[in-house]
């Protein structure tokens, strides 16, 4: 195997690929660690079952190292690190390059957290490469033409927004906010409004089948199971799409802005590139009905769902990594 590899270490998911363009590691961000030890007992699928399960002293807490695209516990990050790669296959004494995605705000201090955690699991070289840019490039756009193109890519914890062209961003904005706020917001209402308290992963099934940031002639309606938020008690309400709206729509419309943005902010001549292109969309938090109608309708542009939503980021950059671009998109990628 080549000892390349890219790692995209998200918010809700963290991806390893090669650059044949196989996933390596694709596991929930999520380590378990014992209360008072601070040590992760485990990592991914496995550390929520043990979560689920209580763990074997009942004390297992369950912590999701990134935050908003950023490291929250660096020593955590460092142990995630080390476990992603040896999950990837590569040995040891291996030493792979490695192209990690960061999102187009990240500072230098997240960037060198980032680069260290990598160094210590026994990356021989670290590079960056933005978030737009690997998903321009896993979606197959031509990102070292001279011509303009634009990707938005919504994760779970940040959106990325960037008009691209020679394999640099000419214009970028990140806003913090992806599908985990969708999924918070839609908590708080249900506990609000409807008296329900439910967890997190029920709050994502609800956004999945029910959320939607467009009119839905049908308004469909679900079931959703939780506890009543005064007695404790097993409860159930039936809430419908429309009443979900508002609040979904206050989180997508800081993601339209920063597209309309990025389009405004984009000299003449490439701004005719992107009419004549569209945009990419891609990240999981991009599957939410109903906003490619809200970008296309704001930007003016036509939205390109991009193949494999979510894995478009980590496929472009280990694309990447097969190739003579690397150097290009290296060099975009400069340090802030
Ligand atoms: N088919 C789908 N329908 C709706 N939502 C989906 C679907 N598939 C994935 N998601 C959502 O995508 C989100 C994860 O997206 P992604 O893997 O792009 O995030 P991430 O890269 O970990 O986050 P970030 O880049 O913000 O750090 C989850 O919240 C999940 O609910
Ligand atoms: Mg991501």
């Amino acid at each position: 195997m080549s000892p390349d590899l890219a790692v995209d270490l998200g918010s809700a998911t963290v991806r390893v690929a090669e650059p044949g363009g196989d996933v390596l590691v694709e596991e929930p961000s999520v380590a378990a660690v014992e209360v008072g030890e601070a040590r992760m007992v485990a990592f991914g699928r496995k550390a929520l079952g043990l979560a689920a399960s209580g763990g074997p002293s009942g004390r297992i807490q369950l912590v999701r190292p990134v935050r908003h695209g950023q490291l929250v516990d660096v020593r955590l990050a460092d142990e995630v690190l080390e476990h992603v790669v040896r999950s990837a296959g590569v040995a040891r004494l291996a030493h792979p390059r490695v192209l990690a995605c960061v999102h187009v705000e990240a500072t230098h201090v997240q960037r060198d957290a980032l680069e260290r955690g990598l160094r210590r699991a026994g990356a021989r070289q670290v590079r960056f490469v933005e978030q737009p840019i690997a998903a321009a490039m896993g979606a197959g756009l031509p990102v070292g033409e001279p011509e303009g193109m634009m990707a938005v890519e919504v994760g779970a914890g940040t959106t990325d927004v960037a008009v691209i062209a020679l394999g640099g961003t000419v214009t970028s904005v990140s806003v913090p906010v992806g599908s985990a706020d969708f999924d918070e917001a839609l908590r708080t209402l249900l506990a609000r409004r409807f008296g329900l308290v439910v967890d997190r992963s029920s709050a994502e099934e609800v956004r999945r089948r029910i959320g939607s940031v467009l009119p839905e002639p049908s308004s469909p309606h679900l079931e959703v199971r939780g506890r009543d938020v005064s007695t404790g008690a097993p409860a159930r309400v039936v809430v419908s799409s429309e009443q979900l709206r508002p609040t979904l729509e206050e989180l997508v419309a800081p993601i339209v802005s920063a597209a309309v943005d990025c389009v405004a902010r984009t000299p003449p001549d490439l701004a005719n590139d992107l009419l004549e292109r569209g945009l990419s969309l891609s990240g999981g938090g991009s599957y939410l009905r109903g906003l490619e109608e809200r970008l296309a309708a704001a930007t003016g542009l036509a939205v390109h769902p991009a193949p494999s939503r979510e894995r478009c980021a980590v496929l472009g950059a280990a694309r990447c990594l097969g190739g003579d671009r690397l150097a290009l998109l290296v060099s975009a990628a400069r340090r802030r």
